[in-house]
């Protein structure tokens, strides 16, 4: 039916013609050039776009042989309590959309950049998507972390590690599979003298060329099946401008903020999961908690600016998201409770209970908060050598449960911010000890370097990961003797892994003693990557 297919065919260029000449618009000017593709189409008598609402809501449906809106194809959230709760992602119509669109491009081998500005959701739509259609699309997805202090060396190393050799000169994404490297915070590298960023330009070398050389040997190597992937915020605070010669080789979108309604979405289908075995009083809270919530991280984010002296008030979405990690609720009614004294919650009051039978509470009795953390604290100098003497000021009360809490959470990671002497690092040890967790620091001694570094990193990893230990990683700004050790926190914080860390022998010594407990966790043992 040629009718049909020009229907078709017109409809799905206007597609394209969208997100392909304006997938880089920001929201403001999503009107203006909904308005323009029209009028450009407008002669077009085959294009028979939707006159009501707008063409960035609307996808070509194949099945269907019509546009239809993207809100019909968001799939419902089930609330898994087994999930951690980082990995839990409610899906909206951006991450439908762009989710879609980066799956097109990369099923062809087209590179995909996503920018927008922090906490818009550019992290979680791509590990999204990769983790949902890896297995099916046969990719195998490397994530790197860029950083100011990546090098372009290093990068080579990661991607090089993840590939495996195919002839004398040939590299290439092991078995059958893709390999997509996606590159977060893509345009942190700082700039070397010339101005430029070493590790991009690797990249920009591989998208113009296809290959690296050989550091050591000085010879050409070619890259097969490796698809590139990059998010990054815009320039400023950090982060650099990047050269148009290695920006023409993506298809760049921008992600919007997400809009009320969408953090609304987001953040009631999680809390209404959470709350489904509760009583139907409790149920009906979910609603006002959002809200609330909404509302305070927006006066938040408007009336708390950063100054000098508060460089770290940024907050974005990740912020509020904390707040429902926790989801641990405890109602007064009365707003007396607010102002009266201090709020203070924790689930430590009982000595030595298991971590799961542990109560999370209203802790309002500060004498007894008191003497409790002194039991803490003497048990504390018993087991440990360098004896600490703590007075539990009311501060430090509170302190210490915040860090408490934060360490009880999953990916709970804090960064401590006082002038010195305020106990940012007695008040973490013992509220580790608390938790049940041991604390790890480095200590400087002449000479300490980077091999240093790597050593006491191959210790923690082998403490939490091998003896299956509860760590604390206490880390100060005195202890930054270079630059690199930052790095190697950043990837720590971003994915878990210190690229490198280990020689190959060490390695296989390290999996072969986590293998048995991996078996037990129902990790098959060939998958040596999960182990
Ligand atoms: N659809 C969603 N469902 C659940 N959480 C989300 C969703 N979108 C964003 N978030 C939360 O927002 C935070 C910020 O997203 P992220 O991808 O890290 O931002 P970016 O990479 O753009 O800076 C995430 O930690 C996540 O908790
Ligand atoms: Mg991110």
């Amino acid at each position: 039916d040629q009718y049909r297919l020009n229907i078709i065919l017109s409809q799905t260029f206007v597609f394209c013609y969208l997100w392909a000449v304006g997938g880089n618009l920001t929201e403001n000017c999503w009107d203006s050039f909904d308005t323009f593709v029209r009028q450009q189409f407008e002669d077009n008598t085959d294009a028979k776009l939707p006159t009501t609402g707008d063409l960035w809501n609307v996808y070509m449906d194949f099945d269907s042989k019509r546009l239809d809106l993207w809100e019909r194809i968001i799939p419902s959230f089930k609330y898994n309590s087994e999930t951690p709760f980082f990995e839990m992602l409610v899906p909206t119509t951006d991450i439908v959309r762009y989710g879609y669109l980066m799956e097109k491009l990369l099923a062809v081998s087209h590179s995909v950049l996503f920018t927008g500005t922090t906490g818009v959701g550019k992290s979680v739509v791509t590990r999204g998507l990769l983790n949902n259609i890896q297995e099916e699309a046969c990719y195998l997805p490397v994530y790197i972390n860029f950083s100011a202090q990546t090098s372009s060396a290093r990068t080579q190393e990661i991607i090089e590690s993840k590939l495996e050799k195919k002839r004398k000169n040939i590299i290439g994404a092991p078995g059958n599979k893709k390999v997509i490297i996606f590159v977060d915070d893509l345009n942190m590298p700082k700039l070397d003298r010339y101005g430029s960023q070493p590790p991009i330009e690797l990249l920009r070398q591989y998208q113009d060329f296809g290959g690296f050389y050989d550091r050591e040997r000085l010879f050409w190597k070619e890259i097969q099946d490796v698809t590139i992937a990059a998010a990054c915020a815009p320039p400023g605070g950090g982060r650099n401008p990047v050269t148009p010669r290695f920006i023409r080789h993506f298809s760049m979108f921008c992600l919007p903020t997400p809009s009320e309604h969408s953090l609304k979405q987001i953040f009631q289908a999680i809390l209404t999961g959470f709350l489904a075995e509760f009583p139907s009083a409790v149920k009906q809270m979910a609603t006002n908690i959002v809200e609330a919530a909404i509302e305070i991280y927006h006066r938040m984010s408007t009336d708390l600016l950063p100054t000098p002296a508060k460089s770290h008030y940024v907050f974005n979405l990740r912020d509020l998201s904390k707040c429902f990690q926790g989801k641990y609720f405890a109602v007064h009614l009365d707003p007396e409770y607010f102002v009266a004294k201090p709020i203070i919650f924790g689930d430590f009051m009982k000595i030595g209970v298991d971590k799961a039978d542990r109560v999370y509470e209203d802790l309002a009795d500060i004498e007894k908060i008191r003497s409790v953390l002194q039991d803490y604290l003497d048990d504390y100098n018993m087991t440990n050598s360098k004896e600490m003497r703590l007075v539990f000021f009311q501060n430090a009360i509170e302190h210490i449960s915040r860090i408490a809490r934060i360490i009880r959470q999953e990916r709970g990671n804090a960064l401590l911010v006082g002038v010195g002497g305020t106990g940012k690092q007695s008040l973490t040890r013992l509220a580790s000890h608390i938790c049940g967790y041991k604390c790890f620091q480095i200590e400087l001694s002449r000479g300490y370097n980077y091999a240093s570094f790597h050593e006491d990193l191959r210790k923690l990893y082998k403490m939490a990961g091998v003896e299956d230990k509860d760590m604390v990683f206490l880390f100060t700004d005195t202890q930054i003797v270079v630059e690199e050790f930052l790095e190697d926190i950043n990837n720590i914080l971003n994915s878990g892994e210190v690229p490198n860390l280990f020689e190959k022998d060490e390695l296989e010594q390290v999996l072969a003693a986590t293998r048995p407990k991996a078996k037990e966790a129902g990790v098959p043992e060939g998958n040596r990557d999960e182990v």
